[in-house]
C-alpha cells in the first residue's frame, strides 16, 4: 500500500492528512494559531506559528500511520501572503496575509505605472490589495529598514517547504497570486518585476503542481517522526489544490467553497480573463491548465463574525449540548422566509475582491425594521454571502466558462439550509462529494501522481472522488432571489462612495 500526505498551511490552522492510493482517509491532524490585526485592515501571522503547527501536525500523523509506506508529501496553503527573509533566512517581520487590506496606495501606484489593461495583459490580473507584489512595495514604502535586508520572498506554504527541505520553491498556481507571474506562459514576469523594482532573485523557482521540489531533510525528519528523504511535492495554492480535491479538473464542473473566504472556482483549458479583472485568472495545479475564480473575502467569515458578535446564547447552548453553534444559527435562519422579509446584508467585512475590487467596502444590514429578529439577521447574513457567490457565478458565466453543476465544499457546505440558498440564489444544483478535506486532500492527490500511484491528476480524481448528494434549485425561491439580487447589487453601488469617505475619517 502507498500512503501520501497533504499539508495545508491555512489561515486558522495547519492541517495534515494521510490517504492511501484509493483516496481513503487514514489519519488527520489540525493545529491552530492566531491571526493578528494590529491595526484596522491589517492581517498578519507569525511564520514561526506555521512552522510549529506544521511540525506538530505532521508528528501527529506520523504517530498514526505506517511511515515506511509514505511515498510523498504535497503542500498547500493560504495564498498571497508574504514571508520576507534576510540573507540568513531569518523572517524579517510578521507575514502580511491574503486578507490584509493595507496596500491600497501601492495597488494604485502599480496600476498607474503599468496601466490596468497592460497589467492584465502581462499577468492576467489587476493589482488587488491582498496580492503579494503590493505587499513588497508596502515594505519598501513603510519599513525601508526591513526592505533593505530582503533576500527572498516566500508564500506561506513555501516557507514551510523551505523549513522541511531547505529548498526555495513554489508552484505555478500559488505564484499566479503574486501579481509577478506570467500566468499565460507559467513563468516569472521579469519585465514587470524590473518595472516595479523587485529583484527577480527574490522569488523561488516555480514548479507544476505534481512535480517534486525536494526531499524531507534530516532535521525535519527528526522533528516530525517521518523518514528523511520523502519527496516533497510542489502542490498548489489552497484554491487550486481545493479544486483538485473537489475534482474540478475538466470543463463544466465548478466548485464553490465556503471557508473564511468564499470562492467560486472554474477549470479553464485556456487562459481566460475578465477584461475588468473582477475574477482571478491563475494557473491550475493540473499541469498546463488554468482556472478562473471569484473570491469573496468574508463568506464563512461573515457568519463567524455574526456568531461571535451576536450569538452568545447559541454558543452557550451549543457548549452544553455538544453541538456546533452554527447548527443553531442556521436552523433559526431556516425558520425565516426566503428574502428575510426585506432585510439585506452586505458581506464586505474585510473589504471585497470579487466583484468590487474595493478594499474600502464595509459590511451593512439594509432594510431593518421593527419586525426583524435575530433570526432574520442570521438569514440575511447567509443570503448576503450567497448573493456574493452569485456575483462570481454571473461573471464566470459571462466569460463563457461552462457552469454545469457546482460542487460545494468548506464548513458552510455542511448546512442543508445554506446549500439550498446557494442553489436558489445561484440558479444551479449544489452537489456534495465524498471528500471534505479540501486543499489538503488536493495536495495529497498531487503527491499521489508524483509518486506514480496514478497516471495523472484527472485519473487520480476519477479514482477518489464521487457525488454524495445534490440540492436542486427551487423555482419559486429562485424568482424571488432574482429580484432581491438586483437590490443587493444596487445597495453596494449606493453605499460605495461613503465607504471610501468613511475610511479617510477612520
Ligand atoms: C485566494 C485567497 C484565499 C486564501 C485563503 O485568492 O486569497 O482564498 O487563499 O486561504
Amino acid at each position: 500500500m502507498g500512503i501520501v500526505l497533504g499539508l495545508d498551511v491555512g489561515t486558522s490552522g495547519t492541517k495534515a492528512i494521510a490517504i492511501n492510493e484509493h483516496g481513503d482517509l487514514l489519519a488527520s491532524a489540525l493545529v491552530e494559531y492566531p491571526l493578528h490585526s494590529p491595526r484596522p485592515n491589517w492581517a498578519e501571522q507569525d511564520p514561526a506559528d506555521w512552522v510549529r503547527a506544521s511540525y506538530e501536525a505532521l508528528a501527529a500523523l506520523a504517530s498514526k500511520i505506517d511511515t515506511s509506506a509514505v511515498k510523498g508529501l504535497g503542500l498547500t496553503g493560504q495564498m498571497h501572503g508574504s514571508v520576507f527573509l534576510d540573507a540568513r533566512n531569518r523572517v524579517l517581520r510578521p507575514a502580511l496575509l491574503w486578507c490584509d487590506q493595507r496596500t491600497a496606495a501601492q495597488c494604485e501606484a502599480i496600476t498607474q505605472k503599468v496601466g490596468e489593461k497592460r497589467l492584465i495583459e502581462m499577468v492576467s490580473n489587476p493589482a488587488l490589495a491582498g496580492f503579494t507584489a503590493p505587499k513588497i512595495l508596502w515594505l519598501r514604502d513603510e519599513e525601508p529598514q526591513h526592505f533593505e535586508q530582503v533576500k527572498k520572498v516566500l508564500l506561506p506554504k513555501d516557507y514551510i517547504r523551505f523549513m522541511l527541505t531547505d529548498e526555495y520553491a513554489t508552484d505555478v498556481a500559488d505564484a499566479s497570486g503574486t501579481l509577478l507571474f506570467d500566468v499565460k506562459n507559467r513563468t516569472w514576469h521579469r519585465e514587470l518585476m524590473s518595472m516595479l523594482g523587485i529583484d527577480a532573485d527574490w522569488m523561488p523557482r516555480a514548479f507544476e503542481g505534481p512535480e517534486v521540489t525536494g526531499t524531507l531533510s534530516k532535521d525535519a525528519a527528526a522533528r516530525t517522526g517521518l523518514p528523511a528523504g520523502i519527496p516533497v511535492i510542489a502542490g498548489g495554492g489552497d484554491q487550486a489544490a481545493n479544486g483538485v480535491g473537489c475534482g474540478i479538473v475538466r470543463p463544466g464542473v465548478i466548485s464553490a467553497s465556503l471557508g473564511t473566504s468564499g470562492v467560486v472556482f472554474a477549470f479553464a483549458d485556456q487562459v481566460r480573463t475578465d477584461p475588468e479583472g473582477r475574477v482571478h485568472t491563475f494557473c491550475h495545479s493540473v499541469p498546463g491548465k488554468w482556472h478562473v475564480m471569484g473570491v469573496m473575502l468574508s463568506a464563512g467569515g461573515s457568519l463567524r463574525w455574526f456568531r461571535d458578535a451576536v450569538c452568545q446564547p447559541e454558543r452557550a447552548v451549543a457548549q452544553e449540548t455538544g453541538r456546533d453553534p452554527y447548527e443553531y444559527i442556521t436552523e433559526e435562519a431556516g425558520r425565516i422566509p426566503a428574502g428575510a422579509e426585506g432585510l439585506l446584508f452586505l458581506p464586505y467585512l474585510t473589504g471585497e475582491r470579487t466583484p468590487h475590487k474595493d478594499p474600502y467596502a464595509k459590511g451593512a444590514f439594509i432594510g431593518l425594521s421593527l419586525r426583524h429578529t435575530k433570526a432574520h439577521l442570521a438569514r440575511a447574513v447567509l443570503e448576503g454571502v450567497s448573493y456574493g457567490m452569485r456575483d462570481s457565478l454571473e461573471i464566470i458565466r459571462a466569460m463563457k466558462v461552462a457552469v454545469g453543476e457546482v460542487r460545494v465544499s468548506g464548513g458552510g457546505a455542511r448546512s442543508r439550509i445554506w446549500r439550498q440558498m446557494l442553489a436558489d440564489t445561484g440558479n444551479a444544483p449544489m452537489v456534495r462529494i465524498n471528500v471534505e478535506e479540501g486543499p489538503a486532500y488536493g495536495a495529497a492527490i498531487l503527491a499521489s501522481v508524483a509518486a506514480g500511484l496514478h497516471a495523472n491528476v484527472e485519473q487520480a480524481c476519477d479514482a477518489m472522488i464521487h457525488e454524495v448528494d445534490r440540492t436542486a434549485p427551487d423555482e419559486d425561491a429562485m424568482g424571488l432571489y432574482n429580484r432581491w439580487f438586483y437590490e443587493y447589487q444596487a445597495a453596494y453601488t449606493a453605499l460605495a462612495p461613503g465607504f471610501k469617505r468613511q475610511a479617510a475619517l477612520l
